[in-house]
C-alpha cells in the first residue's frame, strides 16, 4: 500500500468500507499468525523515569506521582506468578530508571531465564548500546520502544531536552541497533497526539513495515491534564481537518492497516484501547487484526501509581483478576489462549 491509499482508509468514515478493512485485517491474521492469542505477563518494575515526554503521567517533572522501584525478591515473585499463569512471556517495563544499573538487570534476566520457560521482553526506554546489548547476552529475548511519532517536529516537541547535556537518542536508530543485537523488536506509536497530521500517521505506518517490526503496539493518546500536552501549554498548531482524532474507531483502523502492511508481526490489543471501550476494546482490537493480549500483573499496591495516563483499565485489579478476565474474553470470540512463548513466527 502507498501513503496516499493508507490515507484514504484512515480518513474514511463509510461504514461498509471499513467493514471491509476488518474482514480484511481479520482474514490476514488468521492467515499469517492463526488463532491463538498469546498472552504476555506486564510488570511494571518501577515508575522512576529520567525523561520529559509531554504525554506521560510518570514524567520525571510530574510530582503527583508516589515513586516507586521494585527490589529483586518482587520482580522475580512477579515473573514466578506470570510462568505459574502459563504466560509464555513476561514482559518488564519502567520509566527510563537509571536506579536499575546495567548488571541488576543483567542478573534479573539470567534468573528469570534460568528459573522460568519464560521469554524475556524487556521495555526500559532509550538505554544505551552497551546496556541493550548486555541484556541480550544476559538472554533477554525482545525489546519495546515505540517511536511515538515519525514526524521530527512533534517528536522533539513532545519530547523535549531536558539541559545541553541530555543524554535523549534517536528511537529509529536504537530500534535499528536492537535489530542488529538480535532482540526480536518491537515499536508503535499513540494515535492522535495533538498535531498529528493524517499524512504523518500513514508515514508512521509505512515505518512499521519499513522497519521490520517483530512486534507492533499502538494505542489513543489519553490526555492527562497534569501534564504539559494535556494542559495544552505544548503545542504544534496544524489545520482542524488534518489532525487525527485520538478516538477508539481510529485506533482499530491503525491495529488493522499495520496487519496488512505487516502481516507477520505480533500486535497487541492494548490498555489504552481498552481504556476507552472497557466492555468491548480488547475484543474488537482482537477482531480487526491483533492477535496478543498484556494482561498486567504488577502488584495492585504499585500498579496504581504506574499511571502513564488517567483511568487506565485494570487499574486497581489483581493478576488473578486480570487473567480470568482475559481468557473469557479470547473464548467470547472464539480464539484460543496461546501455549509457549508466541514469538515471531519465522
Ligand atoms: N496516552 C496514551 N498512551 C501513553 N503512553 C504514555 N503516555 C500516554 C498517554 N497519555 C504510551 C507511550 C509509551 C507507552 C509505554 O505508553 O506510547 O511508549
Ligand atoms: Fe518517561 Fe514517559 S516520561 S516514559
Amino acid at each position: 500500500m502507498i501513503n496516499t491509499e493508507i490515507e484514504k482508509w484512515l480518513r474514511t468514515t463509510d461504514s461498509d468500507k471499513l467493514e471491509e478493512l476488518w474482514k480484511l485485517a481479520d482474514t490476514v491474521r488468521l492467515d499469517n499468525v492463526g488463532d491463538e492469542v498469546h498472552l504476555r505477563g506486564l510488570l511494571e518494575i518501577s515508575n522512576y523515569c529520567c525523561r520529559a515526554c509531554a504525554y506521560c503521567g510518570i514524567n520525571c517533572q510530574s510530582d503527583e506521582v508516589t515513586r516507586y522501584r521494585m527490589n529483586e525478591a518482587e520482580i522475580m515473585e512477579g515473573a514466578n506468578k506470570a510462568a505459574a499463569l502459563n504466560y509464555g512471556t513476561v514482559v518488564m517495563q519502567s520509566g527510563e530508571d537509571y536506579g536499575f544499573s546495567t548488571e541488576f538487570i543483567s542478573n534479573i534476566v539470567r534468573r528469570i531465564k534460568q528459573e522460568t520457560p519464560l521469554a524475556v521482553t524487556l521495555s526500559f526506554g532509550e538505554r544505551s548500546y552497551g546496556d541493550l546489548k548486555a541484556w541480550k547476552e544476559a538472554g533477554a529475548d525482545r525489546y519495546l520502544l515505540r517511536f511515538e511519532t515519525s514526524n521530527p517536529e512533534l517528536y522533539n516537541l513532545i519530547h523535549p531536552k531536558l539541559n545541553k547535556d541530555d543524554s535523549r537518542r534517536d528511537r529509529i536508530a536504537i530500534l535499528k541497533e536492537l535489530k542488529e543485537i538480535g532482540y526480536e523488536v518491537g515499536s508503535g506509536v499513540m494515535i492522535g497526539i495533538p498535531g498529528q497530521s493524517y499524512t504523518s500517521l500513514a508515514e508512521d505506518i509505512k515505518l512499521f513495515a519499513k522497519l521490520d517490526l517483530d512486534m507492533i503496539g499502538v494505542g489513543p493518546y489519553i490526555p492527562d491534564p497534569n501534564t504539559p500536552l494535556g494542559a495544552g501549554s505544548v503545542r504544534l498548531e496544524i489545520a482542524s481537518d488534518e489532525q487525527v482524532p485520538n478516538s477508539e474507531i481510529m485506533t482499530y483502523k491503525v491495529i488493522a492497516l499495520a496487519r496488512l502492511m505487516c502481516p507477520q508481526a505480533n500486535i497487541p490489543s492494548t490498555t489504552a484501547l481498552a481504556t476507552l471501550n472497557k466492555a468491548r476494546g480488547r475484543e474488537l482490537g482482537l477482531m480487526r487484526g491483533a492477535n496478543v493480549v498484556m494482561p498486567n500483573i504488577t502488584q495492585p499496591k504499585y500498579r496504581i501509581h504506574y499511571t502513564l495516563y488517567p483511568n487506565k483499565a485494570c487499574l486497581t485489579d489483581t493478576a488473578e483478576a486480570c487473567h480470568q478476565c482475559m481468557q473469557l474474553r479470547i473464548e467470547s470470540i472464539r480464539r484460543k489462549v496461546g501455549q509457549g512463548q508466541g514469538g515471531r513466527k519465522k
